[in-house]
């Protein structure tokens, strides 16, 4: 009995022994791994904040203010976003709303990207197929230099269908976008063919309005294709405004349609659509006003017909890459995120090269790939071709930063290596 009793009790000392080493161990564990957490909690948060510091461009600005402190020109509920509800003081009203929000004032803001196409599904069985392709190289595009970009699928006023449609886009995204000193509006089927190229904004510091056109077309001439509506900058200011909602009073909604479509077709010899408008509004502007507000492009474009560009393509390639060859810089390979700064090494070389530069935007213009309502004057099959064509030769300047490109034109599904 002793014996076993003593036994036991040298049994329960072990146990109590062996249970207080247990937790310790496991005392140890918890707070090793409390102290682990909070250790790499706190690398985690200063290296998020350092990067922050390092990489935001917005860091030296001061900090954001109480929302519910100040009031916008948003909070005035007889201020709208569409044409029935005029806008007056817009500038003084977005220059306040800039003070407010000066982190917002960067460069890569300066432009504002709109476009968009219908609600429905397309007609034309590859409609929406090549839709998608064109909004991918809109988006190539803005990211490469950091512009914001807005794709509307919506009719923001029923009335103002087809062509039309983009004004209450336009008008919606001004107000939207106090931010932005310039709303670039480009048509779906246009295709950025020149993935480099900046719009020279510097040249249009008095201007308010521009279009690529041939400005003898549509002064001289009374020509409605002297111009095309489907690509242009208008600035975000009152001037603005007004001229947008003198160009929606042609439009089909419009209590004034008759009285217009008789003044565009004697002026035009064309049908009151959205570009006959704004012909005419150009032509009135540069007749009567003398304002120079408005401003047709011709140097390059801003706007090119498809037709005139795709056949052309092939011998661009060849100049560039003969430049290519003999320029090691220009070859290098680089991230995505520098390669504004290696647009800007091939300027010297491209200064002079006029009809063999990269057309910048190409439009397809009469192809209606959605509908299939392609003008007569030219087949579908064209159309598919070019369009094949023409992407993926836009394609290839993006690729490119990702190590590969389409060896054949007219096969979008196909990619190789760079050789380099
Ligand atoms: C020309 O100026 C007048 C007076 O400011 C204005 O009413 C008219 O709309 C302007 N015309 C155009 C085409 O901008
Ligand atoms: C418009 O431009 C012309 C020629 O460049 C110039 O003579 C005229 O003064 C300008 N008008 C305004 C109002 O700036
Ligand atoms: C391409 O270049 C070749 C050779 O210089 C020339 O014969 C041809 O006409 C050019 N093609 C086009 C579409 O400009």
């Amino acid at each position: 009995m002793v014996t076993m009793t003593q036994t036991g009790s040298t049994n329960r000392k072990l146990s109590i022994l062996f249970l207080f080493f247990i937790g310790i161990l496991i005392a140890t564990l918890f707070l090793s791994v409390i102290f682990t957490f909070k250790s790499s909690d706190s690398i985690i948060s200063l290296s998020r904040s350092q990067s922050i510091d390092k990489y935001n461009c917005n860091a030296n600005n001061p900090p954001r203010f109480d929302l519910e402190s100040v009031s916008t020109f948003y909070d005035d509920h007889s201020f709208g976003y569409t044409f029935d509800k005029p806008v007056k003081n817009w500038d003084k009203k977005r220059l306040r709303w800039l003070k407010l929000h000066p982190s917002f004032c960067r460069s890569n803001k300066q432009i504002f990207l709109v476009t968009g196409s219908q609600s429905k599904p397309c007609k034309n069985p590859k409609g929406d197929h090549y839709l998608l392709r064109f909004y991918k190289n809109k988006v190539d595009y803005c990211r490469i230099h950091g512009y914001d970009i807005f794709y509307n699928n919506v009719l923001l006023e029923p009335k103002m269908s087809h062509c039309w449609a983009k004004l209450p886009a336009v008008r919606a995204a001004m107000v939207a976008h106090p931010e932005a000193e310039w709303i670039w509006w480009i048509d779906e089927d246009a295709v950025f063919t020149d993935i480099d190229y900046k719009v020279p904004l510097e040249r249009y510091k008095d201007r308010n309005f521009i279009v690529h056109g041939w400005p003898r077309e549509v002064y001289e001439e009374k020509n409605w294709l002297g111009l095309n509506a489907g690509s242009f900058l208008i600035r975000n200011c009152q001037w603005s405004l007004d001229f947008l909602e003198k160009w929606a009073d042609m439009g089909p909604q419009s209590k004034n349609r008759e009285k217009w479509s008789k003044l565009l077709s004697e002026t035009f010899n064309h049908e009151a659509d959205d570009q006959t408008a704004l012909a005419y509004l150009l032509l009135k502007d540069k007749e009567e006003n003398e304002s120079n507000k408005t401003y047709i492009e011709m140097e390059y474009y801003l706007e090119g017909y498809w037709a005139v560009i795709a056949d052309t393509l092939k011998n661009i390639t060849n100049r560039y890459n003969k430049i290519e060859k003999e320029n090691k810089m220009l070859k290098r390979r680089h991230a995505e995120l520098v390669t504004e700064r290696y647009a800007e090494l091939w300027e010297p070389y491209l200064k002079d090269a006029g009809s063999w530069r990269r057309p910048f935007v190409t439009h397809f213009a009469g192809c209606q790939p959605c509908s299939g309502h392609h003008n007569p004057s030219f087949s579908m099959l064209t159309c598919w071709k070019a369009m094949e064509k023409v992407l993926n030769y836009a394609d290839n300047q993006v690729l490119r930063n990702y190590g590969f490109k389409h060896p054949d034109l007219s096969d979008s599904s196909l990619v190789s290596s760079l050789p380099f």
